[in-house]
């Protein structure tokens, strides 16, 4: 059987890894600046994360949501605290989409509505209504289409505003931090507004944290930067390092009632096992700390390159704008020096989303290699003319 082809490739392929790095099956270490796409939240392959799925492994790896497990609760509590949403409750289940979807479904359960509003530029991920909400006609199948979903720019709050009036929307959907869109950051107040907005037309405000949530702008979520407390709080990614995990985070106003929500894999002993150990990592090294210091920092570094147009964002999800195309400058970055980055729905625009453990002198190579490259393709675009 052949693989179903829908992902063009990096031509690496990591056979192990370890930090920040991965390595191929020569042994050449490539340094991982797109976090296997901001999944990567501890590192690769850390020691107590390890530690403890081989140890969850040999007690018991699975058993469905029809019994107790404790795991579960051990999850809820520590993310509960680090997160700063002691009160809320957590719905866990496998991926990010699943995760957005469960969250719209609740949503439209808690206010009887259906219409939900999403954002220009954005992404929630694949499955119906999620991608229904994503701003990218070309992965919606016609079977998505079915939806009622009404797409605005981010930051306009008279619109925003204009189409909660109808008083006939469930939900408004706003990444934390827009990153397939480019690393597109919604003002505090236009949040501050959202959530108002939403609690005067009876919608509940959602807010999407998969890829900026866990630390990785130097806040456990983004929007804790603007002081809002959303209804629902989608999370994946850094939430399981790589092991697939996701998670809403419900406030206390919607009830859970059996049957309302469900999965078989959601929350499995082994999952929770990774996700208990990402929390404790991530508070025990004191990463969001670091996130934020060291982010500061590269935000400055990164500003003194030529060549670079604009940059963006906070902490360690960083967008690099230029004023050409960064497919050629990503794939110099990978094959001549070694280091993987990230693309956006932008052509112009290259992602940086390391682990949230990365160190400075990772960062300060990238920085110089960068200039280097830069100045080469400058001499290269010269000699062509
Ligand atoms: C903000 C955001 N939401 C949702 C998703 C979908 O997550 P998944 O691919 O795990 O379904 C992504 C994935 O990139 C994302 O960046």
């Amino acid at each position: 059987m052949n693989l179903f082809e829908v992902y063009p490739l990096f031509d690496i392929e990591p056979v192990k890894a370890a930090g920040s790095y991965v390595f191929d099956k020569k042994g050449e270490a490539y340094l991982d600046l797109y976090g296997g796409h901001a999944v990567i939240s501890v590192g690769h392959s850390h020691h107590y994360y390890v530690n403890m799925i081989q140890k969850q492994l040999k007690q018991i790896g699975f058993y469905s949501n029809a019994v107790i497990n404790n795991l579960q609760t051990e999850l809820a509590y520590k993310l509960g605290k680090l997160s700063g949403y002691e009160d809320y409750r957590l719905f866990l289940c496998n991926s990010g989409a699943e995760a957005i979807e469960n969250a719209l479904k609740l949503a439209s359960f808690f206010t009887g509505k259906s219409k939900v509003i999403a954002f220009n530029k954005g992404f929630h991920g694949r499955t119906s209504a999620a991608v229904a909400i994503t701003d990218n006609p070309k992965i919606q199948a016609p079977l998505n289409r079915g939806h009622e979903v009404t797409l605005i720019d981010l930051n306009d709050r008279t619109s925003l505003e204009k189409n909660l009036e109808a008083e006939d929307c469930c939900a408004v959907v706003i990444e934390g931090v827009q990153g397939i869109g480019g690393i597109i950051e919604p003002s505090a107040s236009f949040l501050e507004a959202a959530e108002e907005l939403c609690k005067k037309h009876g919608a509940l405000l959602i807010l999407d944290e998969i890829q900026s949530g866990y630390g990785r702008t130097g806040k456990f979520f983004a929007h804790q930067y603007a002081g809002i407390q959303p209804s629902v709080i989608t999370v994946a990614k850094g939430m399981g390092n790589g092991f697939p995990m996701a998670g809403v985070l419900i406030s206390p106003d919607i009830k859970p009632s059996f049957g309302m929500l469900g999965t078989t894999f959601g929350g499995n002993h082994l999952a929770c096992a990774a996700g208990i150990a990402v929390l404790d990592i991530i508070k025990n090294e004191k990463l969001i700390a670091h996130a934020k210091s060291l982010g500061s920092w590269w935000l400055q570094d990164l500003a003194s390159i030529e060549g670079i147009k604009s940059i963006r964002g906070k902490g360690l999800m960083i967008a690099l704008e230029f004023d050409f195309p960064v497919r050629e400058l990503r794939k110099i970055l990978l094959t001549e020096e070694h280091i993987i980055t990230g693309s956006s729905s932008d052509p112009n625009v290259l992602r940086l989303l390391p682990a949230l453990n990365i160190q400075k002198e990772e960062l300060i190579h990238f920085d110089t290699v960068l200039q280097n490259v830069l100045n080469r393709m400058d001499r290269v675009a010269a000699i062509e003319i």
